[in-house]
């Protein structure tokens, strides 16, 4: 065990203009696998995930839609929750910034600034992009098609001209650059922490939070026909979910600072830039990590409305179950890469990772015991070097997926895992429990006990990645539901004897024409 430390994780808030695709699923699933490992591993774990629900794009979608933007609100911020209740997800609080407890939070970090003289009022002059939800200096934009100015990530810009509220950015330059270099890993992975350091190191000008030509945000204190900024608004959610601003309370000492805001690499400044300076402003410490992961693309194109191409994820979890998705997203690719979506590739991954390496290895395993054990965890006889190195495999992953888990290198740990499966079916193959059933019955048994111990050791280990295919698993070797956690796998070793019910596949494969077994995305690219 790693003690029990506090664990405080974040997913960003989705904005609520549209539905859920895989892109927002893939940022939840990461959140979720690493607060399943926490708590696994002791750790009293906050799980936080929600919407975002302010702001000019998400007015412009309710109007667009034709109804009022709190029943817009309302209606799309379902669409999430029942995406996380889907993809199986296990947030201890799901937070809408149109709720009270928010509003309250919002306008009292505001207030706070406001009294530390960071906030000031001016005018502003300068570039939006509504999608975006962001300001660009003129040197940004590039020049679209026909003309048009378009932001770094392609979308379109308009020039504003308000009164607005501005925070002091520029003067929190240097103590942000030495903020990074004493914590070296608070942005991750690292070529995205130096893109934001030459960011920050090329000067930051004050950032406008406030608006005024539109209604639809937190009134800013004292000046209603402000409406806060909505990314000051939107980074507060964080805050918002521990207590704040009471800032004595339990809750709050306990979870604050988070310990990781993951979120996508093109909200990355947003996280590494704005929200901790607006943090160090009000006095209150930064998170200890930002880790922005990659874009998938599916078959090879950028997902978009005009292309039609957004995968809702209630469609792959009809077509694969929701652990071979789980498992999908996070085993395909280096973890902060970007990567290509294809049935190709999820089908070829399915079936070798899942139906073939550890469904097969379980299956073979539990029916083995099932035929010649009386469906009883089998009693082992004394152990001999291929047996004590396929154990001391399995015991030896724990370490490794701490490390792996702890730098949301996902597909490394999930490889581990995997080599012990394959080292699993070797072993199989090469003892031949069904010719020692023949010719030794009790080595036959010291055999499957091994492979049964193994697999319990990998069913505990793969919960936070596909924890209900692991839970079937572990319920077809009998492990009671309190000897599921990390500190039971040197603790409760199967007891011989038990009684095992009757063993059934856990993983289908996936027949698709033209798919071989082996399959893989070309992924990769990036960090
Ligand atoms: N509302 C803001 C976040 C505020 S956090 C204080 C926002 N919302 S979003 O709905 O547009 O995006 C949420 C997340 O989904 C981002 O982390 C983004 O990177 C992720 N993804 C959206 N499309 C994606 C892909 N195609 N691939 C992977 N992740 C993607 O930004």
């Amino acid at each position: 065990m790693t003690g029990a430390a506090p664990y405080y994780i974040t997913t960003p808030i989705y904005y609520v203009n549209d539905k859920p695709h895989i892109g927002h699923a893939y940022t939840t699933i990461a959140c979720d696998a690493l607060a399943r490992f926490m708590r696994l591993d002791g750790r009293r774990v906050k799980f936080l995930t929600g919407t975002d629900e302010h702001g000019q794009k998400v007015a412009k979608s309710a109007r667009d839609a034709g109804i009022a933007p709190q029943e817009f609100c309302d209606r799309v911020s379902q669409n999430f929750r029942e995406m996380t209740a889907l993809m199986n997800i296990s947030n201890d609080d799901f937070i809408r910034t149109t709720e009270k407890r928010h509003i309250r939070a919002s306008q009292a970090i505001w207030q706070d600034l406001v009294k530390r003289g960071e906030i000031y009022l001016g005018r502003f002059a300068g570039w939006y992009s509504v999608r975006d939800e962001a300001f660009y200096e003129e040197d940004e934009l590039a020049a679209g098609p026909g003309g048009v100015k378009r932001a770094p990530s392609g979308a379109e810009v308009e020039w504003v001209e308000e009164e607005n509220y501005f925070f002091r950015l520029s003067a929190w330059q240097d103590r942000l650059l030495a903020f990074y270099d004493a914590n070296p890993d608070f942005i991750a992975p690292r070529a995205r922490r130096n893109e934001v350091v030459s960011f920050v190191k090329s000067g930051l000008r004050d950032l406008s939070v406030s608006r005024t030509s539109f209604s639809w945000g937190v009134p800013v204190p004292g000046d209603p026909k402000h409406v806060m900024y909505v990314w000051l608004d939107a980074l507060t959610n964080y805050l918002t979910a521990v207590g704040y601003p009471d800032v004595e309370s339990t809750e709050f000492s306990t979870f604050w600072p988070a310990d990781l805001h993951m979120v996508g690499k093109d909200i990355l400044r947003f996280h590494a830039v704005y929200w901790p300076a607006f943090l160090m402003a009000a006095g209150l410490a930064p998170p200890k990590r930002v880790f922005a992961h990659g874009w998938w693309t599916v078959e090879g194109e950028k997902m978009s409305k005009s292309l039609g191409n957004f995968i809702p994820p209630a469609q792959l979890v009809d077509e694969y179950g929701v652990d071979a998705v789980r498992y999908f997203l996070l085993r395909e690719l280096p973890f902060g890469s970007d990567g290509d979506f294809s049935r190709h590739a999820v089908v070829g991954r399915i079936n070798s990772d899942l139906a073939n390496d550890l469904g097969n290895l379980a299956q073979r395993v539990l029916s083995m015991i099932n035929k010649n054990c009386a469906a009883a965890v089998p009693q082992p006889g004394p152990l001999g070097a291929a047996d004590e190195a396929l154990l001391a495999a399995s015991r030896g992953l724990l370490p490794r997926l701490r490390v792996d888990f702890a730098e949301q290198a996902f597909h490394r740990g999930l490889e581990a895992i995997w080599q012990v499966v394959a080292d699993g079916n070797r072993y199989v193959d090469e003892q031949a429990p069904w010719t020692l059933a023949k010719t030794d019955r009790p080595r036959m048994q010291t055999v499957l006990y091994v492979l049964a111990e193994a697999i319990r050791q990998i069913a505990i280990l793969v919960q936070p990645v596909v924890p209900a295919a692991a839970a079937r698993l572990l319920d077809q070797l009998a492990v009671p539901q309190d000897a599921r956690d990390f500190a039971a796998l040197a603790a409760n070793p199967l007891q011989p004897g038990t009684a095992l019910p009757k063993p059934e596949g856990v993983f289908p494969r996936h027949l698709v024409e033209g798919v071989p077994e082996k399959g893989g995305a070309k992924g990769g690219k990036g960090a």
